[in-house]
């Protein structure tokens, strides 16, 4: 029997991911989300998953530690990582937005002070846009930094939107949709084909 290893998100879609597992038959009996462990054997011993922070689930399946992963769109478009997208598991769903304290014109040729995680999207964004855009990293609470004057505006995802609200901030544009994602490294889909294409068509069949 060949194991799969999954690399799944911690944090905010991780219940869904479980959920969604769950569903398709895949049981991690060990597994509930405050443990400290960080590896999980499914009951059938078929899958191998590693719990770990979101934004490293594209490395480690680029490096090929995991042959598959469980992530949010918005870590696999800052990763820019060599790997497949292969399926949209329609939970997790938010948006990249920019959003501001004021009103400001987002016009090409002008200047702009931009806070965020995400970095590379952002960098894109305002390249796409004709914007000179100097990007400030932040690993968190990025809706400060208009409020203190660190940055003109932010580059953030917004779910219920209540955290911009709460803290005075408006959309000044959208930038991209969200959702989690299923993503496979390029030599595991070679090499584990049926493995990997039986563990898409399980899910799928709960997604449908
Ligand atoms: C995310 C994001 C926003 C917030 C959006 O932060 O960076 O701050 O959630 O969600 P909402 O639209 O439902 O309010 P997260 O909770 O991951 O914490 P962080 O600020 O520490 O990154």
């Amino acid at each position: 029997m060949t194991q799969l290893t999954l690399a799944l998100a911690k944090g905010r879609t991780a219940k869904d991911s479980i959920k969604l597992l769950e569903e398709a038959n895949i049981h991690f009996p060990d597994f509930h989300e405050k443990s400290r462990k960080l590896v999980f054997y499914s009951d059938d011993q078929k899958v191998k998953m590693i719990y770990v922070k979101a934004v490293d689930v594209t490395t480690y399946v680029e490096q090929g530690a995991a042959d598959i992963g469980i992530v949010g769109r918005d870590n696999i478009l800052e990763a820019e990582a060599d790997i497949y997208e292969l399926l949209d598991l329609k939970f997790g769903i938010c948006r990249f937005v920019i959003a501001s304290l004021k009103d400001i014109p987002l016009t090409k040729g002008s200047s702009i002070k931009v806070a965020s995680k995400y970095t590379n999207v952002a960098k894109k964004y305002f390249a796409r846009k004709g914007i000179h855009a100097e990007v400030i990293k932040l690993n968190g609470s990025v809706e400060l930094a208009p409020i203190i004057d660190l940055s003109d505006c932010i580059l953030d995802i917004v779910e219920t939107g209540s955290t911009i609200r709460e803290n005075g901030l408006t959309i000044l544009d959208e930038v991209e949709s969200i959702s989690t994602r299923l993503v496979v490294n390029k030599a595991s889909f070679a090499t584990k084909t049926d493995e990997i294409q039986y563990f898409i068509n399980e899910l799928k069949a709960v997604l449908e």
